[in-house]
C-alpha cells in the first residue's frame, strides 16, 4: 500500500506545482467571503484536509477525503482519473459544521452529497446506499467562518452530480444546458495550496 499511496500524493504535488506556477493561467474564482462571527463559533482551519475530486470520464465523478479509497478507485478495474482537491473539509465534525452525507448509486453510477438527512433519506428511498464512509467530511450550512459556496449540479442524462466551488466552472455548466442547478450543497473551505 506503501507504494500506492506515494502515486497520489506524486500525482497531488505535480498538480499543485502546475497550479502554483501559473496563478494568472488559473486565477481563483472569485467569491465573497463572510467574515467569521466569531472565532469561536468556528472549526479549526488547520484541522481542515483535502477533498479529492475523481473522475470516471462518461460514468461518475467522486469526492474523498480518503487517499487510501482513491488509490482503489484510479487502478483497475475503476481506472478513474485523480482530477485534484475540490474543497477542504473537516475530517471530524468542528464547532457549526455538519456532515456531509455520501450516498451512491451502484445502478446508475452516481455519487450524491448532502447535508440534508431529508434528501439522502430520499436518496436512500430511491436506489441509493450508503457509501462506504457514510459521511465525505464536515461543513458548514451557511456561509461563515470563510467558507466559500459548493455549488451542486446534476445531469439528468449522465445521472451524475457534480460540486466545484469554481463559479465559472458551475455557470459554464449551467449554462451548457446540459447541468441542471441544484443549488448550494454547503459550504467549505477553499485553502491555497501554494501557501505554506
Ligand atoms: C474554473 O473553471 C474554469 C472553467 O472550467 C477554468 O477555466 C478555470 O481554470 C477554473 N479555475 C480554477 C481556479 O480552477
Ligand atoms: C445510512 O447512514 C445513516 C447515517 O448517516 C444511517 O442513519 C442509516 O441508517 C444508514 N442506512 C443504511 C441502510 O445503512
Amino acid at each position: 500500500m506503501k507504494s500506492s499511496f506515494n502515486v497520489v500524493f506524486f500525482a497531488t504535488s505535480v498538480l499543485l506545482l502546475a497550479f502554483c506556477a501559473s496563478p494568472s493561467a488559473s486565477a481563483p474564482a472569485q467569491s465573497t467571503t463572510v467574515a467569521s462571527p466569531s472565532p469561536l463559533t468556528c472549526g479549526d482551519p488547520t484541522d481542515a484536509i483535502p477533498l479529492y475530486i475523481a473522475d470516471s470520464p462518461g460514468q461518475t465523478v467522486y469526492y474523498t477525503t480518503s487517499t487510501t479509497d482513491l488509490n482503489i478507485l484510479v487502478k483497475l478495474p475503476y481506472d478513474y482519473n485523480f482530477l485534484g482537491i475540490a474543497a477542504h473539509v473537516f475530517p471530524t465534525q468542528e464547532l457549526s459544521t455538519v456532515p456531509f452525507f455520501h450516498v451512491q448509486n451502484d445502478g446508475t453510477i452516481d455519487n450524491f452529497y448532502t447535508t440534508s438527512a431529508t434528501a439522502r433519506d430520499l436518496a436512500l428511498e430511491s436506489g441509493y446506499v450508503n457509501a462506504s464512509n457514510t459521511i465525505a467530511g464536515y461543513i458548514y450550512p451557511s456561509q461563515i467562518c470563510g467558507s466559500v459556496p459548493f455549488y451542486g449540479l446534476y445531469s439528468t442524462a449522465a445521472t451524475e452530480h457534480f460540486y466545484t466551488i469554481n463559479a465559472t466552472d458551475y455557470n459554464a455548466k449551467l449554462a451548457s444546458g446540459m447541468w441542471t442547478d441544484e443549488g448550494i450543497a454547503g459550504y467549505v473551505l477553499d485553502l491555497d495550496p501554494c501557501a505554506d
